[in-house]
């Protein structure tokens, strides 16, 4: 049975006095293969996604918890970055804190100093975001677990992904891996809105071999903000087919992670790459994220496939580079054709 918002706000006494506490903890990045897009009420997405945990791409993070004589309302915290104070990521943080003091009220029982490092290098397109406020999350869910009376494990899967969603939508699916869906669909059982959730069938034993590699076209900041696609979204022309797409295409591709169908996997990411694109494209004010190397690589891709059957296929995110996605057996024959150009490469893998 999915889980209501009410079912995440604590209703028990303390069981335990907050001390001083050290928790760490870490969490992997993700990416989508059926994209969210668009958003509703409190960063609730406008259509079911689902993704490939990126088990190497991880944020580690370590709180140092000092409990307070005297509670105030605001969550007290500096956060670090490689040892580094880093105040301008604060005011996000402190957003994240104050969307979930309603259902972890104890968070503002401490002084947090929150120190965090990713083991992708920044450089790398790969949003730290995910896997920074999936980090956040785990901790404070295992600080519930230490002050109040147990729950059951699937309540704390759950509220570590509802948690981490109030931070950034796609965070959600950065919980768990190897698979995740986000947002409620009708015919995949226990899906929500509220929080993601590892999909109760096996994946085909391709996919437990699959690699990620990012072609880098552009490093830095994404010059158009997700939050503003997200908001583009409600007034854009194509919402109800993006939306009716989206919910086919999720169903579809937990066929293909079952049966290990490589040809409609490849066939529906990069559709669903693109259409994320287009959506940019067309919507009102329009804008485009690819650059021209972008198309240079996604022609050499799929000429590439076309001339060697080879089973590789591309992905994108909101920004210019490219994911390519493989199984790891044909790693040796993509050298040629990728790796010189690739200046980062991650890997999930499943144990
Ligand atoms: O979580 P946000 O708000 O950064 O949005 C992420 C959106 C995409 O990366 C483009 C798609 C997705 O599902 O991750």
């Amino acid at each position: 049975m999915a889980f209501t918002e009410q079912d995440f706000i604590i209703r028990e006494k303390l069981l335990n006095q907050p001390h001083d506490l050290v928790i760490d903890s870490e969490a992997p990045s993700n990416i989508a293969l059926v994209k969210y897009w668009g958003k509703y009420g409190v960063q609730l997405p406008m259509n079911p996604s689902i993704s490939f945990t990126l088990n190497k791409s991880q944020t580690q993070t370590t709180v140092y918890l000092t409990a307070l004589d005297k509670i105030s309302d605001k969550v007290s915290f500096k956060f670090y970055l490689d040892q580094k104070h880093q105040a301008d990521f604060e005011p996000k943080i402190a957003g994240f804190f104050k969307k979930i003091k309603k259902f972890v009220p104890f968070i503002t029982y401490f002084n947090w100093k929150i120190y965090s490092s990713n083991s992708f290098p920044h450089s790398s397109g790969i949003a730290s975001s995910a896997s920074g406020f999936a980090a956040l999350s785990k901790i404070i869910v295992d600080l519930e677990k230490q002050l109040y009376p147990p729950k059951t494990e699937t309540y704390y899967a759950y509220k570590t992904s509802f948690l981490a969603r109030l931070g950034s939508g796609s965070a959600s699916r950065s919980t768990a891996h190897p698979v995740m869906i986000w947002g409620h669909h009708p015919d995949i059982k226990q899906t929500s809105d509220l929080y993601a959730i590892v999909p109760d069938f096996e994946i085909h034993p391709i996919f437990k071999t699959y690699k990620d590699s990012i072609i880098l076209v552009e490093k830095g900041q994404k010059k158009v903000s997700s939050t503003v696609g997200h908001t583009l979204m409600n007034t854009h022309p194509f919402k109800n087919i993006r939306k009716q797409h989206a919910y086919e295409r999720v169903l579809q591709m937990t066929r293909y992670l079952k049966s290990g169908d490589l040809e409609n996997f490849i066939k529906l990411t990069e559709a669903e790459a693109l259409e994320l694109h287009a959506l940019m494209m067309t919507s009102s004010p329009n804008y485009i994220l690819m650059q021209p190397d972008t198309l240079k690589i996604i022609h050499n891709i799929r000429n590439f496939r076309k001339k060697t059957g080879l089973p590789l296929c591309f992905t994108l995110d909101a920004g210019a580079n490219v994911h390519v996605l493989y199984p790891d057996e044909i790693t040796q024959q993509l050298q040629q054709l990728l790796f010189s150009k690739i200046e980062f490469e991650t890997i999930h893998d499943y144990i």
